[in-house]
């Protein structure tokens, strides 16, 4: 490992992007610097570690941290306000919010930041931000107060290609891709796309306030000192090796805990259910595990048409129902009793539960996912064939990867529209092994080199950084 050494200690100031899905990697790669020697000030939203607190079964925990640090590493954990009281309801107010966090926000990261580097202790440190792609704060306050700065991306290169290049793709006429399918192959890395496979946020012509965060985030990401990426060099190799001609660009993942589970810091901002004794009744390979995520939302018919789907095909399922996932009002049952009896020992339906946990156990054989980064990434560690039904932002392109390149998973709907008939099928064959055989086989070789790249390339990538990071403080 490359040690660190210098008379001031690199110190990386990190605030943390309020979603899920950034939060997981972002914590990990607190730890990873921390573990290379460098000190961590680790910040999370104020209602962000309040909810984190609700989720606990032990709640007396209140800094994330505190394991991590008796461990030895150098984290320092505090929360910031982001302008709302804890309980005010960021989803419903969605607009407001995503306008305050854009105009407002970067004015109290600016005093936080401002606090830290004229702090008594400051003389000892070279201080630089990491923060999420999404973060629009980020290049004012690097600016203002002449700091290195690191772009932390967290899903994979061939969506920062595709916001990267927007410029080039508006020129041609394919964003707002408004309903085209067309073969492109002129983004630099990427052989052939087709506009359907477009994140959700090119499709429309619509433009909300996440359209305008996402934009803003990669006009500023071009100034970035650099930036790293939660992806695999050789899963991903073309793609990577593009960006890294316009900017130093590392794909350091995927990042996580050495053997994936252990965890030491709370990270999970809904409450888990435990569902191993279930699972234990279950023989190997024998469950469908179904989760589309945190965040995306989809309509009851959906719902109900994989769920009778899942009752049509026989096969044992695991499903994460999360509260919300419909509507906004958490209460809503969605599934009737009816149903529920129906299914008797077929199916677990749990609010939420701890994935990794879960993708662990070998009761599991598939996975039927919103193809979210985190989810896919721990898909192939756990070696779980998936079948795909992305629900909207990168997901839609996510599953281009995993069922079209890699070919490690299949298509839940291959026309428009969702039917009950459809998903059984589906599920038949991907936990019926036969025709679903070379998908196994793929699943291998992906893991192979996810294994291979945490103590190899992702690893001399993270190095690297840290070395080209350590120079550019010399220089300034
Ligand atoms: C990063 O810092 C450089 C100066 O080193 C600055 O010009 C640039 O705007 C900053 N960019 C971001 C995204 O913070
Ligand atoms: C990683 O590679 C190094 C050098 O090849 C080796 O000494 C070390 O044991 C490996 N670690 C793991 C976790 O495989």
């Amino acid at each position: 490992m490359a040690e660190i050494e210098s008379s001031r200690k690199p110190h990386a100031i990190m605030i943390s992007f309020h979603l899920q899905g950034h939060i997981i990697p972002f914590v990990n790669l607190a730890i990873k610097l921390a573990s290379k020697g460098v000190t961590v000030t680790f910040v999370h939203l104020e209602f962000i570690h309040h909810q984190i607190i609700k989720s606990q079964y032990d709640s007396t925990q209140v800094d994330f941290f505190s394991e991590a640090r008796n461990s030895g590493l150098d984290i320092h954990y505090t929360t910031i306000s982001d302008g709302f009281p804890v309980e005010f309801d960021r989803s419903r107010n969605l607009d407001q919010y995503g306008k305050s966090f854009l105009l407002d926000f970067p004015t109290l990261v600016d005093e936080f930041v401002g606090k830290i580097l004229h702090s008594h202790s400051s003389s000892s440190y070279n201080y630089f931000l990491v923060a999420d792609t999404l973060c629009v704060w980020t290049a004012k306050i690097a600016r203002k107060y002449h700091i290195v700065n690191v772009s932390f991306w967290t899903e994979p290169a061939l969506v920062f290609s595709l916001y990267y290049h927007l410029d080039l793709l508006r020129k041609n006429g394919h964003v707002p891709a408004n309903g085209l399918q067309e073969n492109i192959n002129y983004i630099p890395g990427i052989q052939s796309i087709n506009t359907k496979d477009f994140m959700s946020y090119l499709q429309g012509p619509e433009s909300t306030i996440i359209h305008t965060i996402i934009f803003i985030g990669f006009e500023e990401v071009k100034s970035a000192d650099f930036i790293i990426c939660n992806t695999v060099q050789e899963l991903e190799a073309e793609a990577v090796l593009a960006l890294k001609e316009n900017q130093p660009f590392y794909a350091i993942g995927p990042i996580c805990p050495t053997d994936f589970s252990t965890n030491t810091v709370p990270r999970s901002l809904l409450s888990e259910s435990d569902c191993t004794e279930w699972l234990k009744t279950k023989s190997p390979g024998s469950v469908l595990y179904v989760s589309f995520g945190s965040l995306a939302k989809t309509d009851e018919h959906v719902i109900l048409e994989i769920a009778e789907g899942l009752f049509l095909s026989e096969v044992n399922f695991l499903w994460v129902l999360r509260p919300g996932i419909v509507s906004y009002d958490d209460d809503d049952e969605i599934l009737t009793v009816g149903f529920k009896n129906r299914i008797k020992d077929q199916g677990l339906i749990v609010p939420w539960c701890n994935q990794n946990l879960v993708l662990s156990n070998p009761a599991i054989g598939g996975f039927l996912t919103h193809c979210g980064w985190n989810s896919i990434l721990e898909s192939i560690w756990w070696r779980v064939p998936m079948i795909c039904y992305p629900l909207f932002t990168d997901q839609i392109t996510n599953r281009k990867l995993v069922v079209d390149d890699w070919k490690i998973g299949i298509n839940l709907c291959d026309g428009l529209s969702i039917s009950r008939e459809e998903v059984a099928e589906k599920i038949k064959i991907l936990m019926g092994g036969g025709k679903s055989n070379g998908i196994k086989e793929e699943m291998n070789r992906a893991r192979e080199i996810m294994q291979t790249a945490l103590n190899g390339s992702s690893e001399r990538n993270f190095d690297q950084f840290l070395k080209d990071l350590t120079a550019k403080f010399l220089k300034k």
